[in-house]
């Protein structure tokens, strides 16, 4: 008997044992449990191996060896199918404790189906739809074995002389909550175990797109409200809607470098937001800590990116150089170590990577098929934006219309209407302009195609003849201009934002001649053009849109859909207004509307006394929300709830918005508030609430919004975020600028612990 309760004993220690043994294996158990029971296994080396990100363009023996010594948690760029099969092979089969690797990738706007650049797909101002793009985008990674990819991108960007403006959503916080989110959900679904989602990374944190004068990966200065109430704003909204990773950005932010700094990584992100993923550096961006001056070495930079809570270094090596060192020396704490390794395993436990390590199989791939380009096509129709229609000359009539040039070096370059930051779209795989047009009319409409420039940025007018002669032949031109892909994205600043090279005079030489023209421009940021819009008839800001932007972009012209994209950012008049954006303060001396009129150049008379340039308009070219549509929309009605709302009230908003066109067009209803005194002064509008709607023609309909007193808070004079009681204004309408406006106000009166 006594034999048989030891035997019994023993077998439940060993059950027990055998169990705790393999929870971090187990599926069904805890993931904080397999994550303490992982952690408790691990060696010191093997959790800064967890803390190494290597990039890998090139496949070699070496490297499977420092993954199966456990030297690795992740890499990015790891070659093609068959290698990353290599290298998870090697960490689950050969290393210790068989933790899988995670695979990132810049999967910014689509796979290998292209979407538009993240600003036009913010130009669409449908988050529904981006959802869509960047689910398609996920599943194509997917298929080949990507995990996670480094987007969103959603620093706010005030300066179009920026190149990565292009990747970003644009100026306002609000928009690139939304859409940022979007991309979020879009991209990990609602379970990170599924074959079709990859984890998400927002970046850049934070402040990046605040370089000073525009120069990538120059200085930031934010003081700490407008740091929270704009810059940071997007990064709480997908930190809230369950970004799995965040990479820390390049710039110094008020003397910190981002990828060091403590108190937007540590007191914010994780103390404030209560965030348990991870973040990862930018590429080599714990060295650069020693450029910046803010490390006296490799080994300083590690420590204070391990101290101020960046989990994984992207390429440079110091964490695996170093981190053991500081660990034993008492400088970094084991305890530390261990959080920043859970937050990495915790991702690799959402993803399923420990079950599921190896490229899923999927029954068919959805590579570049159909319904994802079907997808990329709607996003690049919903995002361009209508500038300019003088005589309403779009949509082009086809029962009219004989002949058509197709002039300009954009109107058949299928590399650059991709965009910056497209590893993987093809060019072999878009349908330009050219292609689709001609598709479509080349049997009924005769097309002369001139390219006119050998490239976007040539200085020589020996092919303007060749455009001349073909306009001269044509009912009317399309000019496909802008920017070709290389002068946006990463360290491509401009100083000039211009349509590049000859383009202007093209524009100028071709407008004498009397045809309808219509200009579309492919860029990555907003450009100046100033000088042209009297020449050309319409103008379409098409950004660049993609694998499928041709067909996008012609069924545009011709009127199979109507422009719905607005400006996710405000349009300069000149480079010298730059930074100028929707939501500034007033200042103590606004400039007024009988100051209007102002034309470039240094004026006759000098007059000052107000905040604006005495050498050009004090407005934009074109305003933050601005697009115009074939069709055309009457707001009447602005109605409050209440006029007197407190703190614990819900304000609803009505506005009755009419098709009074001839077209079945969508518009974007868009709704700001400005408060009007507060403890702190504050912008003179914000973005609160939009909403994007079909019309067929003669529809009107009711639009509703509702706002409680948390769509008011803001940083109070104590830094305490709050809403404080007082006046308001309210408007509704279709862009930002005021003559597009109904305007109301509205109190909020009492306070939060009433
Ligand atoms: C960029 C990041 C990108 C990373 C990895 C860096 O140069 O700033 O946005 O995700 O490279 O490719």
């Amino acid at each position: 008997m006594q034999y048989r309760v030891k035997l019994f004993l023993f077998f439940v220690f060993f059950i027990s044992n055998h169990f705790l043994a393999q929870t971090y294996k187990n599926a069904n158990a805890d993931i904080e449990l397999r994550i303490s029971d992982l952690i408790s296994k691990m060696t010191l080396e093997e959790k800064i191996g967890q803390m190494q990100q290597l990039n890998l363009w090139q496949m070699n023996s070496k490297v499977i060896d420092t993954v199966a010594k456990g030297k690795v948690g992740s890499f990015l760029n790891a070659g093609n199918k068959q290698d990353k099969i290599k290298l998870q092979k090697a960490a689950v089969e050969k290393s210790r404790l068989g933790i899988p690797l995670i695979f990132g990738r810049d999967v910014i706007h689509g796979y290998k189906t292209v979407l538009p650049i993240p600003l036009g797909q913010a130009s669409t101002w449908n988050p529904d739809l981006v959802k869509r793009g960047t689910e398609i985008s996920a599943r194509e990674a997917a298929e080949d074995g990507i995990h996670w990819t480094f987007a969103p991108m959603i620093d706010i960007a005030r300066d179009p002389r920026w190149g990565r403006i292009a990747e970003s959503c644009g100026e306002d916080p609000y928009l690139a909550s939304i859409i940022g989110s979007a991309m979020v959900k879009g991209f990990q679904g609602n379970d990170l175990k599924s074959a079709n989602t990859i984890a998400a990374c927002a970046k850049h944190y934070v402040g990046y797109g605040a370089a000073e004068g525009g120069k990538d990966y120059n200085t930031t200065l934010i003081p700490e409200r407008e740091l929270r109430d704009v810059y940071l704003k997007p990064f709480h909204a997908v930190v809230k809607a369950g970004v799995a990773t965040l990479m820390s950005a390049f710039n110094d932010l008020n003397g910190v470098p981002t990828t060091g700094n403590s108190f937007t990584l540590k007191t914010i992100l994780r103390d404030e937001w209560k965030f348990d993923g991870f973040v990862v550096s930018d590429w080599t961006s714990v060295d650069e800590l020693i450029k910046h001056g803010f490390a006296k070495d490799g080994k300083e930079a590690a420590l204070k990116a391990v101290n101020a809570g960046v989990n994984m270094e992207m390429v440079s090596e110091n964490y695996t150089k170093y981190l053991k060192q500081l660990v034993e020396s008492g400088k970094i704490s084991t305890q530390w170590i261990d959080e920043l390794v859970a937050g990495i395993l915790r991702i690799k436990f959402k993803l399923g990577l420990f079950e599921n390590p190896y490229i899923r199989n999927f029954e068919e791939s959805t590579i570049l098929c159909k319904t994802n380009k079907a997808i990329a096509k709607e996003i690049a129709t919903e995002s361009v934006v209508m500038l300019q229609n003088k005589n309403q000359t779009l949509p082009l009539k086809t029962k009219s219309l004989k002949s058509l040039a197709i002039i300009g070096p954009l109107a058949d370059a299928p590399k650059d209407q991709l965009g910056t930051w497209t590893l993987d779209g093809k060019a072999k795989n878009t349908i330009t302009p050219l292609t689709a047009i001609t598709k479509e009319f080349g049997e009924t409409i005769k097309i002369k195609y001139v390219k006119a420039m050998a490239t976007c940025r040539s200085n020589d007018t020996k092919y303007f003849q060749n455009a001349i002669d073909a306009v001269k032949q044509s009912d009317a031109a399309l000019l496909f201009l802008g920017e070709d892909a290389n002068l946006s994205g990463e360290t491509h600043s401009r100083a000039f934002i211009n349509l590049p090279g000859n383009q202007e005079d093209l524009i100028t030489e071709l407008s004498k001649l009397g045809k309808p023209l219509v200009l579309i421009i492919m860029a990555g940021r907003p450009l100046t053009f100033g000088n042209i819009t009297d020449k050309v008839n319409s103008i379409l800001y098409a950004w660049h849109p993609g694998t499928m932007g041709g067909e996008a972009i012609s069924d545009i012209i011709f009127g199979k859909t109507s422009p719905s994209g607005k400006l996710p950012v405000t349009f300069p008049r000149t480079v010298g207004q730059v930074p100028i954006y929707y939501n500034h303060k007033n200042t103590g001396r606004p400039p007024s509307a009988n100051q209007l009129g102002r034309t470039l150049g240094t004026p006759e008379n000098p007059e000052g006394f107000a905040s604006y340039y005495l050498d050009v308009d004090f407005t934009p070219a074109y305003y933050f929300g601005y697009g115009e549509s074939y069709s055309s929309f009457n707001y009447s009605d602005l109605t409050l709830s209440k006029k007197n709302i407190d703190f614990n009230d819900t304000l609803k908003v009505s506005v009755t918005v009419a098709n009074t066109g001839k077209y079945k067009a969508k518009e974007t209803i868009q709704l700001y508030i400005r408060d009007l005194y507060a403890s702190v002064t504050r912008p003179v509008k914000e973005l609160k609430r939009f909403k994007k709607v079909e019309f067929i023609p003669g529809e009107t309909k009711k639009i509703n919004f509702e706002l409680t007193s948390e769509d008011l808070k803001f940083y109070d004079i104590n830094m305490q975020y709050n809403t404080e009681p007082g006046d308001f204004e309210l408007f509704v309408g279709s862009s930002a600028n005021d003559k597009d406006l109904l305007k109301t106000n509205f109190k909020l009166t009492g306070s939060k612990e009433e």
